[in-house]
């Protein structure tokens, strides 16, 4: 029997019709955010329609919002396994490390540890520079391995120490698709007693999320990424969110996940997120198994659908690169290893600009990166950053393997 292809379900998103001088355009932009089906679309037109108000009114608008707000934690809860108190919005992951690392920096002092990693977004590295600069806390940094762009756990472990308070680390690296081993890097910063917050946003459209597998203390993801619209989430452990002190204004709640948002959420947000979740937990409905109907269950079978599939599409590009000796890929390349990264490839042509290159596949229908995509501490490591970073091309469940082989095609073309 075939392996079950997600990609049949592109047709549900109207994003990727688009096409360009007449050919259709390859959306390989996934790792800076997913197309969306139209359900999300059709959620937030129809909330915005029906339902607009603020929150904790004496009429039915308000009501339906407070409902929605209630749901919205819900659908955070199943998507990365957590209980609905645990669940945090705001505008994006960024703005969430910022609030939150504030707060933790009230525990810290002068001497304190801070472990980053050099295969990290930023957002889950400058947020922890400026709380150093605060509290005179220190920071050490994880190296990575220049032959694979993985984490180097032995580095890990030199940083680690009784000073060690909080341990940041990605699930999965933005820039060159490397998933981490969180599971143990939580363990071995937890053996130190540290506070593991890791940065699921690039991992979240890719793998099922487990915040208790994985002992997460916090994590962030961002919907936009997931085919959902621009949001942030935020789960953080229902005793250490109890125990940290948010910054807020006075009449904002006291108690439970509401007072860690400021201001006014985009409710159309919060709707729009519950019909990515759906989406997704369809996406395991078709493909299946699923242990039980429960979203929760038909979310884990999605990812394992989305996981298989991706992984197909990395083998066949890299097998494609392999015959492209111009090309220079970062990052994992062997068959055997795709299970340890995403299908996110940070690639060079010759000697092209890789502005040059993405300029040029863009003229093609082709939409990829280029640069560091906040990934600065990968491409300093890797000695790229001063010479433009790299070509980052992307792929999610929703590309075929026909673009696969176009994208192919033209960096065979712009590579001779
Ligand atoms: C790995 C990773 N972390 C964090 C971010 C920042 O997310 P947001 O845009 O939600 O702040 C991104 C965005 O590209 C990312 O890829």
């Amino acid at each position: 029997m075939d392996a079950p292809d997600p990609s049949a379900l592109r047709a549900l998103f109207p994003g990727l019709s688009r096409t360009l001088d007449g050919r259709p355009c390859v959306f390989a932009d996934a790792p800076g955010g997913s197309q969306v089906p139209e359900t999300v679309i059709g959620a937030m037109g129809s909330y915005l329609r029906t339902s607009n108000a603020n929150l904790h009114g004496a009429f039915v608008t308000s009501r339906e919002t407070d409902r929605l707000v209630e749901d919205a934690r819900g659908a955070g809860a199943d998507f990365v396994g957590a209980g609905p108190d645990e669940i945090v919005f705001g505008p994006n992951a960024t703005t969430l490390l910022l609030s939150v690392t504030r707060s933790i920096a009230r525990t810290l002092k002068a001497g304190d540890e801070i472990v980053v990693t050099r295969l990290d977004h930023d957002a889950n590295v400058a947020p922890w520079l400026l709380v150093a600069e605060d509290t005179g806390a220190v920071v050490r940094h994880v190296d990575i391995r220049d032959q694979d762009v993985t984490l180097d756990l032995h580095s890990l472990d030199a940083a680690l120490s009784e000073r060690t308070k909080i341990v940041a680390f990605t699930l999965a690296s933005n820039a060159v698709g490397t998933i981490t081993p969180a599971a143990e890097i939580s363990r071995r910063a937890h053996e130190s007693g540290a506070v593991v917050v890791m940065d699921a946003v690039h991992f979240a459209q890719h793998r099922l999320i487990d915040v208790r597998a994985i002992e997460a203390d916090v994590l962030v993801c961002s919907p936009y990424k997931f085919f959902g619209p621009h949001l942030g989430v935020l789960f953080g452990r229902r005793e250490l969110l109890s125990t940290l002190r948010p910054y807020k204004v006075r009449p904002a709640p006291d108690e439970g996940p509401a007072r860690w948002e400021t201001g006014t959420q985009s409710h159309e947000a919060l709707a729009g997120f519950i019909a990515a979740v759906d989406y997704l937990a369809d996406v395991g409905r078709t493909f299946g198994p699923a242990a039980s109907d429960d979203r929760r269950s038909l979310l884990t079978a999605a990812f394992e659908t989305i996981g298989a599939y991706e992984r197909g599409l990395s083998e066949r590009f890299l097998q494609g690169l392999a015959s492209l000796p111009r090309v220079r890929l970062y990052g994992i390349d062997h068959p055997a290893e795709m299970d340890r990264r995403t299908p996110t490839f940070a690639v060079r042509v010759g000697d092209r600009h890789p502005a040059d290159t993405a300029a040029a596949l863009g003229e093609r229908g082709i939409f990829v990166w280029d640069g560091d995509y906040y990934a600065r501490e990968v491409m300093e490591r890797l000695g790229l950053a001063s010479s433009g970073g790299a070509v980052r091309i992307g792929f999610c469940h929703y590309n075929t393997a026909q673009e696969v082989d176009r994208v192919l095609d033209e960096l065979e073309e712009l590579s001779n």
